[in-house]
């Protein structure tokens, strides 16, 4: 770009906005790469938005076979039962934002496509799909296009996500920085920018991978909704090595433990069962998995037991949504608006904000 470059200043409150996609139960990567974030940052001087991405979902729900409307309260509970307070943050549907596909669209037309292509999670999720006779989608290619609709509709300066969406983060600000090049007049769009302290992968009990819903399967993952038996039963079968000797690098499998339990305890009992293999002590590894299952089991028994209150209920959450979409539709339809006047929409913009 030649000419001197357009920048939003940040929102004098910043916003602070991120979502989670109903594609199957609540896991302790969403927790701590997203959803722990989103407690932090309500308690502080932000404006906070959190909603489930159920059109995401709908990339690969029908070949998934997911009922979006139920998986989306679902997800919805959690969040409450995790802590994430109406009073203190919108949550909302994606869906119900009826202006972010209209987003979708006008950001597309200047969004790169040789980016979007490259995307790691495209290509890792796409070649997945076609190994197992499942269909690819247009829709599951712009992926990270309404991911960028998601976060630009609100102008969100603060984006907590885990290590994994960084890449689709780098992509909403790509057309951030077009938009405000070719169009930004009147209406400029926010860079948004990562969270450096969410942006972490959550290793898996499984191999090397991340914690996730869809590889290594379900011994992988520990779900918010585990009993303490399942949370046991899937950290002891975690794969180790025959010991630490002293003096050499620590073996992946202990690295992804080690990670699993700087996260869940306190950390004076990390720093001894550090310690202890520093010290080449031999046959701890058992006592290790069961400091890892029992510290995620404290971690976890107070937001099951909240998930199950009324405060969580399934109605709550409908309540929540009946009173939060207009809102959210409010900042949509001014941004939109915005943005429609400088693309040359007036007769749109004037619809939307007479
Ligand atoms: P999703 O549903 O795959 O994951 C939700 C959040 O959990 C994080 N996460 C992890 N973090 C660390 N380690 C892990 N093993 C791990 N597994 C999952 C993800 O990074 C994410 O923060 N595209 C998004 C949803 C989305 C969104 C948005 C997010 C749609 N629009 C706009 C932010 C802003 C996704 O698929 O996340």
């Amino acid at each position: 770009m030649t000419t001197e470059a357009k920048v939003a200043p940040p929102n004098p409150t910043p916003i602070v906005l991120s979502g989670i996609r109903p594609t199957g139960e609540i896991h302790l990567g969403n927790y701590f790469g997203a959803i722990r974030h989103f407690i932090d940052l309500q308690e502080t001087d932000n404006d906070c938005l959190f909603f489930v991405a159920d059109l995401h979902a709908l990339t690969t729900a029908m070949e998934d076979k997911i009922d979006l409307d139920a998986a989306s309260i679902d997800v919805l509970r959690w969040y409450l039962a995790c802590g994430v307070d109406p009073s203190k943050a919108l949550i909302y549907r994606q869906s119900d934002i009826l202006e972010i596909p209209f987003f979708n669209l006008l950001l597309s037309m200047i969004a790169p496509e040789g980016e979007v292509r490259r995307c790691t999670t495209f290509k890792e999720k796409s070649a997945d799909m076609e190994t197992k006779n499942k269909m690819v989608t247009v829709g599951l290619f712009a992926y990270p296009v309404l991911m960028a609709a998601d976060i630009l509709f609100c102008n969100a300066d603060i984006v907590p996500v885990g290590e994994d969406q960084l890449q689709h983060l780098e992509i909403a600000r790509e057309i951030a920085r077009r938009y405000n090049h070719y169009f930004g007049d009147n209406h400029l769009i926010v860079e948004p920018q990562p969270l450096k302290t969410a942006a972490i992968r959550v290793p898996g009990l499984v191999g090397e991978g991340k914690m996730s819903k869809s590889t290594g399967g379900p011994g992988n993952v520990i779900y918010l909704s585990d009993t303490p038996k399942q949370i046991r039963k899937k950290v002891m079968a975690a794969v180790t090595d025959t010991g630490p000797v002293v003096g050499e690098p620590m073996s992946q499998p202990m690295v992804n433990l080690y990670e699993l339990l700087k996260l869940v305890a306190p950390s004076e009992v990390y720093e001894e069962y550090l310690a202890r293999h520093a010290t080449g002590e031999q046959k701890f590894y058992g006592y290790l998995k069961q400091a890892i299952a029992e510290h995620m089991t404290a971690l976890i028994e107070p937001i099951q037991a909240r998930y199950h209150s009324a405060e969580c209920s399934a109605e709550r959450v409908q309540e929540i949504l009946d009173a939060s979409s207009a809102k959210v539709r409010k900042i949509a339809q001014k941004n939109l608006a915005g943005m429609l006047k400088d693309m040359k929409f007036e007769h749109l913009a004037k619809q939307l904000a007479p």
